[in-house]
């Protein structure tokens, strides 16, 4: 180490002779905007940057760092008079950056000395020119300023923030807290050594008025017009003729970053300024850079809790939309309940333009399962009560269990706040009334339509009697009958009517159904049997056979209510004439008499006097031959004579018939009236 620091110390005379000549000459002055190249004794940990800053030390603790000008500085000291000059003024700007806000250690001392080594002398409040013992003696001939940002009450420090004069010792022999003047505001302002701002010091010393001046001011203020410290001073005592002249720097148990940026020296007169734009910059502050990293990270953790908190929602909005009602007694219908997800995949996302209807009960989509690529309908069905619900799923599940070629097929249901979702089979061909008053769709031959009948009384069979309980449909008409490829009847929605039930306030009895399709005694006592389902056949079988609604507003030749007027074609012999006219004729026409017929037996007010199911069934097998309708057979009362008093009706109209107001309902209802 000492032998690199020599032979580079050689190289550097050799180089810079020049300087050294005229040094001795007694003019020698030089100036280093910055230290790229400069010719730098250095000592302890000092270094140059690659930028030309000089670093004294950093902050490690107990560092000396020191940077000397490599020659000797020449004083004649024991002439007198002018050849003998021991003026010397110099600049240099400096920067001490506190590993800790509030706190530095230790400083920066400018010095003249003999040497450029200090041997003994150790860190902290010696900054690196003396030791314990050695401190104070006038063998020293150290001259030396002090940047001192601890208060060392052993060196009888004044503050933490002071500049001192020293000779041959620490214990300054001048000091005072750091202030500047300034000249434009014309009065002292403070100044923090440890700021981590840059600074200047100008040291100006006067030989013949044995004056010392020191001052120091913020980087970009001019010199101000008053020193700091002014102190009467004789070095003529102190300097020997072969003096040394640099900066040492010590970090002690606390710890800076010291910075020399630029250094300007003369002997012969006012030192040069420092040109401050050629200055190196300060590294970035620890702080900043420790504000960097804590920006940066807190970004990064703004970043990451948006994003989680973007997650989170995106998770919430994703369980709101997929969310559903489950509850532990659901747990054994498990293999019929599906997941909102899929019944959402399924439909994509209930589009409306998978909309394959909307009727009383709510909405049927199209869907097709992702996973089993099963054509399904799902009829969302609005339902806000609890009150029910559990019963209900059980009447779902268990009818999940229904088999019957003329059932659509309840494949299982799923639940949600306000909402119940069942899902089917999907019936290609929709349902019939389509079929029957709308001329979207094909008019259905005779044998078509006897066929669906016969299917669907079948279905109706099998849920009253041939399944292990009875099951009531309680909406049995023509638009709950679907289609399916094979033009199959199908009834569908069984034992959804029961849902209004379940969802109304048991103190008051609904009567569910559709106008039309209501027995008489339904809407006295609210109860519904499988001889009330079989009215709603009857009806059904009438409107497939003549083509119109149960009830009409308008259009029909007697009154509107078809029942009434079949039975009126009945009694003037000429029951035909009641069979759709799109048929032109074109019916078996004992076939066509038998449902007819059958028809008004079911339309009978009287429940004893409708068949049951199975007779119906036979009836239409031709298993057993019709009974003779009574004369006196009447369909008066078909909605009950006292329907105002009797149990609130909720009633589906058929969807597709037009004006179903309530008024028009209450008009129909006079109608009815008239016609009884
Ligand atoms: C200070 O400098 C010395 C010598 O270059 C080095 O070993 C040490 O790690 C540095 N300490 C810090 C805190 O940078
Ligand atoms: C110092 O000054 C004295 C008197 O002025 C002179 O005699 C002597 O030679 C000088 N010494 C040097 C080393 O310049
Ligand atoms: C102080 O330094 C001197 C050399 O300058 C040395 O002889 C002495 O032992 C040192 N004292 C201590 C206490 O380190
Ligand atoms: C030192 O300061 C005093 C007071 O401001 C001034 O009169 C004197 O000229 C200064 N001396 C030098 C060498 O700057
Ligand atoms: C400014 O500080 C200097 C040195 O401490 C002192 O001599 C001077 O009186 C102060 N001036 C004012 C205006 O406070």
């Amino acid at each position: 180490m000492a032998t690199t620091v020599r032979s580079l110390h050689f190289f550097i005379v050799l180089f810079t002779s020049v300087k050294l000549l005229a040094l001795a000459e007694g003019e020698a002055q030089f100036i280093h905007n910055g230290f790229q190249g400069a010719s730098l004794h250095l000592g302890g940990i000092a270094k140059i940057h690659t930028n030309g800053l000089l670093q004294l030390t950093n902050t490690s603790k107990q560092q000396i760092g020191r940077a000397f000008f490599p020659f000797p500085l020449k004083f004649n000291t024991s002439s007198s008079g002018d050849s003998r000059s021991l003026s010397f003024s110099t600049i240099f700007a400096f920067a001490i950056v506190p590993e800790w806000q509030t706190l530095g250690g230790h400083g920066i001392v400018f010095t003249i000395a003999p040497s450029m080594d200090f041997p003994g002398a150790v860190a902290s409040q010696y900054l690196g020119l003396f030791n314990v013992s050695n401190n104070g003696l006038s063998s020293n001939h150290v001259f030396a300023v002090e940047l001192d940002t601890i208060l060392s009450p052993d060196l009888k420090d004044t503050d933490g923030n002071h500049v001192g004069v020293d000779v041959n010792s620490l214990d300054s022999r001048v000091s005072a807290p750091v202030t500047y003047f300034s000249n434009e505001e014309g009065k002292n302002k403070s100044l923090e050594l440890i700021s981590g701002k840059t600074m200047q010091v100008w040291i100006d010393y006067d030989d013949v008025q044995k004056l010392l001046n020191v001052t120091v001011a913020p980087l970009k203020s001019p010199k101000p017009s008053m020193p700091l410290l002014s102190t009467p001073i004789d070095l003529s005592s102190i300097f020997l003729e072969s003096m040394y002249v640099g900066f040492s720097s010590a970090t002690g148990a606390m710890a800076s970053d010291h910075y020399i940026l630029g250094w300007s020296f003369n002997r012969g007169g006012e030192a040069q300024s420092l040109e401050i734009s050629e200055l190196p910059s300060l590294p970035p502050r620890k702080k900043e850079r420790k504000t960097l990293i804590l920006i940066t990270l807190l970004s990064l953790i703004t970043v990451v809790i948006v994003l989680i908190m973007l997650m989170g929602a995106g998770y919430i909005i994703r369980k709101m939309k997929f969310d559903e009602l489950r509850e532990e007694w659901e747990g054994e219908y498990g293999p019929q309940r599906f997941s909102y997800k899929d019944l959402y995949k399924a439909t994509k996302g209930f589009k409306d333009r998978e909309l394959l209807g909307a009727g009383g009960f709510g909405k049927v989509y199209r869907g097709r399962l992702p996973s089993s690529n099963l054509e399904i309908a799902v009829k969302k069905v609005s339902h806000d009560s609890k009150q029910g619900m559990r019963e209900f799923v059980a009447e779902i599940a268990s009818m999940g269990r229904l088999r019957h070629r003329n059932l659509v097929q309840l494949l299982g249901y799923c639940r949600r706040r306000g909402e119940l979702l069942l899902v089917y089979d999907h019936m290609p061909n929709g349902s019939l009334d389509k079929f029957l008053f709308s001329n979207e769709k094909p008019s259905l031959t005779w044998p078509q339509r006897y066929h669906i009948l016969r299917g669907v009384a079948s279905s109706l069979l099998y849920l009253h009697e041939e399944w292990e309980q009875v099951v009531l449909h309680r909406d049995v008409k023509a638009s709950n009958v679907l289609l399916d490829a094979n033009l199959n009847g199908r009834l569908g929605d069984f034992g959804l009517a029961k849902l209004y039930d379940h969802d109304t306030n048991p103190q008051t009895t609904h009567v569910v159904g559709t106008v039309g399709y209501l027995a008489p005694e339904l809407s006295r006592t609210g109860k519904a049997t499988s001889s009330t389902d079989v009215f709603a056949f009857g009806a059904f079988m009438l409107e497939t056979a003549c083509g119109r609604r149960p009830v009409e507003l308008q259009g029909y030749p007697e009154g509107g209510v078809l029942v009434d007027w079949v039975l009126e074609c009945w009694k003037r012999g000429a029951i035909l004439l009641t069979s759709d006219p799109r048929l032109e004729g074109n019916y078996v026409a004992e076939e066509m008499e038998l449902v007819l017929k059958l028809g008004l037996l079911c339309s009978s007010p009287i429940p004893a006097v409708r068949p049951s199911m199975r007779q119906v069934m036979q009836y239409l097998n031709g298993d057993a031959p019709l009974p003779e309708i009574p004369r006196n057979f009447s369909s008066m009362g078909t909605f009950g004579a006292n329907s105002e008093e009797s149990a609130e009706v909720i009633m589906s109209f058929p969807s597709s018939s037009g004006t179903t107001t309530v008024r028009s309902f209450s008009s129909s209802n006079s109608i009815l009236n008239q016609g009884r």
